[in-house]
């Protein structure tokens, strides 16, 4: 299968009037074409931030210290703003978190998704207004035609968050990044925005980065997954041995606190305690204060390296969870 996309040992930082954040701490991913890889981890891990490195879109603060992002066989991170503003939106297109406030508030819906499709092809604005009205129906909006009228303000949040998909898939895009595109809606909501990535992406073979930090989503929609932890990736996989067979305590402990619907009454089990100061992060495994299976040897050695423990599974721990079958 070939690579959608591959990102190598990406460090970021952020320079903030109170210190330096250390975001990203040498994240590499692989994601195979056509594949959903969701990209697992909780508030403030740095998932966004590997999001914005890959659209080149990190605000002024941030800074790439070291590594590569290939897309199509080129380092996007050398390859100069006219060839990322020529992807982005035709080639990788995002959906943002918050799709209120990611729409433009004083632009006409139609307008933002026509203006898409005239900057990146020779489309005429006919055709455009055409492409645009089938891509909102689509998305399961009913009457195409008046949302092209109406401003994001005058719809709902899930009807926004429907016009974000069909401003993000109008030019079928080949890499679609989600950024937890439905936290925030109710289940039902979420459950046919979902299908709806799941169906586009289908039908147009793109493959899907889906950012969340929501695990029935991943055990719904994964077919490789990453999870990010203080900046650092400590387990990848194909989501079978992960679901299954997860080794990284963390991993155990995300799987265990979900809630199951064929035990309703039992309780959830958090997560005690909190994930490190980004500003201040510390030298051995991020997650040792949190970690049931610590031993001596963490305490005293370097962070955990991510390693290949079964073919297609690496885990960044000295003391991993022995899988029981
Ligand atoms: N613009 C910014 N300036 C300074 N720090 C930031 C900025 N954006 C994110 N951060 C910090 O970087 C870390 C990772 O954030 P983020 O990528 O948004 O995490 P996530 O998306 O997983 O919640 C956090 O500690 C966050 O506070
Ligand atoms: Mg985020």
């Amino acid at each position: 299968m070939a690579e959608a996309l591959r990102v190598e040992n990406l460090v970021v930082r952020f320079q903030t009037q109170l210190g330096q954040v250390d975001a990203l701490n040498g994240v590499s991913l692989v994601q195979e074409e056509g594949q959903v890889y969701c990209l697992v981890g909780e508030s403030g891990s740095g998932k966004s931030t590997l999001a914005l490195s890959i659209m080149g879109l990190l605000p002024h603060n941030a800074s790439i210290e070291r590594g590569a992002i290939y897309f199509d066989g080129v380092n996007l991170l050398g390859s100069g703003p006219e060839h990322m503003r020529n992807l982005r939106g035709k080639d990788i297109a995002m959906v943002f978190q918050d799709a209120q406030s990611a729409l433009n508030p004083v632009q006409l819906v139609g307008d933002q998704l026509e203006e898409v499709i005239l900057e990146h092809t020779n489309i005429s604005a006919r055709v455009a207004n055409k492409m645009s009205q089938d891509m909102l129906r689509e998305t399961g909006l009913a009457d195409p035609r008046r949302i092209m009228g109406q401003y994001p303000f005058q719809l709902s949040g899930g009807m926004c968050q429907r016009v974000m998909m069909a401003i993000g898939l109008v030019l079928e895009p080949r890499l679609l990044i989600a950024d937890e595109p439905t936290s925030g809606l109710d289940v039902t909501l979420q459950a046919e925005i979902l299908d709806l990535l799941r169906k586009l992406c289908r039908e147009q073979h793109a493959s899907i980065l889906l950012i969340t930090h929501d695990m029935a989503v991943v055990a719904s929609m994964a077919q490789q997954v990453g999870v990010l932890y203080a900046g650092s990736m400590i387990e990848t996989a194909e989501v079978v041995p992960t679901f299954r067979r997860p080794q990284h305590p963390y991993t155990w402990s995300l799987i265990k606190s979900r809630p199951r619907l064929d035990e309703p009454d039992k309780r959830l089990q958090a997560l005690p305690g909190a994930p490190p100061d980004m500003m201040n992060l510390p030298g051995e495994c991020a997650f040792l204060p949190r970690c049931q299976k610590a031993m001596s040897q963490c305490r005293i050695s370097p962070r955990p390296p991510l390693s290949e423990l079964e073919p297609g599974h690496h885990v960044a721990c000295y003391n991993p969870v022995v899988p029981q079958d």
